[in-house]
């Protein structure tokens, strides 16, 4: 964890005027493969990364909830008493939208201050809404007595369904059940297969102390709420009902392949391509990974970006510039953008040993291209959601 506990809790004394009772943290997360692919039913890799939400509570005497976050200058209040609307500020929506979400799960909540502190970058693809949503539900499940969710009464899987409905109902954007999930879910050390038909997961040993993943941020704003998204995933559901399969899980390569007769369009045919290879790419590295062969890893990344390029349409030429220069890096065995897209961050699987000098030289790269330099820097597999105290 890198925000500073100590300092969460000293602001929130000087904020709400008394001492915290409890906190709490939840992760952003990169992908390392199966992108696109939840929302299908599909298989995904994620990893929490060692970027948080920390959220700071104590229990007000009234029926009031009031969310103050240290990156923003407004903060969010509910009255208990009323019903749950969305509003100013909008980072406040996440908040509110998962306190909707616990009502109806039948939490009763009591007024509660919190105080948020992060260090995920804002819209920068790295699941910052997922971990704020996270840290507000197990906040508020332990200010109302229901155990920290982790451990506590509430599945932590029904949490994560929770948070990804407050995404849908109170942000406006579609996403699929990943990043909530592994902002819950994840393990320090391990990539979480996570099966988003059913919500299974299967921790993989990923804790080889001489390999290390590198985010880069491209820094172009994406925003899932914008329409792109909602549009691959509505191409990918009508390609889905012309095959006659439920989702593109239910689909393969050989079926797709005499798609076009199925009246499958150009633009359908290609995002249930990208899904289907996704969706095995995703397995195969899940092999790589477990026989330790990073290489056969690698090359499924860099297969991935090309599709996600190329048939999905959802990177950008500041993501494949990233990946163009890894390539060339000594130590590097794959890299591809990783999140929904359309900016954001790539990620970079690197030996420990090369991982300065491959930052240097994809932000060396990227500024001669653009003009700026991108913040790179290193996580490994870093633990899920948790109570700090
Ligand atoms: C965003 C969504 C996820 C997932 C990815 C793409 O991060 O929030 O649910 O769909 O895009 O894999």
């Amino acid at each position: 964890m890198s925000v500073k506990l100590q300092d969460v809790k000293r602001q929130f004394a000087a904020v709400f005027g008394r001492e915290g009772l409890g906190a709490v943290r939840a992760p952003g997360r990169v992908n390392l493969i199966g992108e696109h692919t939840d929302y299908n039913d599909g298989f995904v890799l994620p990893i929490a990364i060692e970027r948080d939400t920390v959220a700071v509570w104590a229990r007000r005497e009234d029926r009031t909830l009031r969310f103050v976050s240290r990156e923003a200058k407004e903060s969010a209040v509910v009255d208990l008493a009323g019903p749950v609307e969305k509003g100013e500020p909008k980072w406040g929506n996440y908040c509110k939208g998962v306190v909707a979400g616990l009502l109806k799960a039948g939490v009763e909540l009591q007024g509660t201050d919190i105080l948020l502190a992060g260090d995920v970058p804002l819209g920068g693809g790295l699941s910052s809404s997922a971990s704020l949503e996270v840290a507000t539900g197990l906040a508020l499940l332990a200010a109302a007595g229901a155990g920290a969710g982790v451990g506590g009464k509430m599945e932590p899987y029904a949490l994560a369904k929770i948070c990804q409905k407050a995404e849908h109902e109170f942000a406006g954007a579609p996403c699929g059940i990943m990043d909530q999930a592994v902002a819950v879910l994840g393990q320090a050390g391990r990539a979480m297969l996570l099966d988003c038909r059913d919500g299974t997961v299967r921790q993989i040993p990923f804790d080889d102390p001489e390999v290390v993943v590198l985010v880069a941020d491209t820094q172009v704003k994406h925003a899932i709420s914008d329409g792109g998204y909602a549009a691959r995933r509505d191409q990918c559901y009508a390609a889905a009902k012309k095959l006659g399969v439920k989702m593109l899980r239910d689909t393969d390569a050989a079926a797709l392949a005499g798609a076009p007769g199925k009246q499958l369009n150009a633009v359908e045919l290609k995002r249930a391509r990208h899904v289907v290879g996704e969706i095995d790419r995703t397995l195969r590295a899940v092999g790589a990974l477990e026989a330790g062969d990073y290489r056969a890893f690698g090359e499924l990344m860099y297969a991935s970006h090309i599709s996600l390029r190329d048939d999905y349409d959802v990177s950008c030429e500041e993501l494949d510039a990233i990946v163009a220069s890894a390539r060339e890096c000594a130590g590097v065995y794959g890299a591809r953008m990783t999140g929904g897209g359309f900016g954001g961050c790539a990620i970079v699987l690197v030996r420990q040993e090369n991982a300065d000098a491959a930052a240097g030289t994809i932000a060396g790269n990227f500024e001669k291209l653009f003009n700026r330099r991108p913040p790179v820097f290193a996580t490994r597999a870093a633990a899920g959601a948790e109570t700090l105290f």
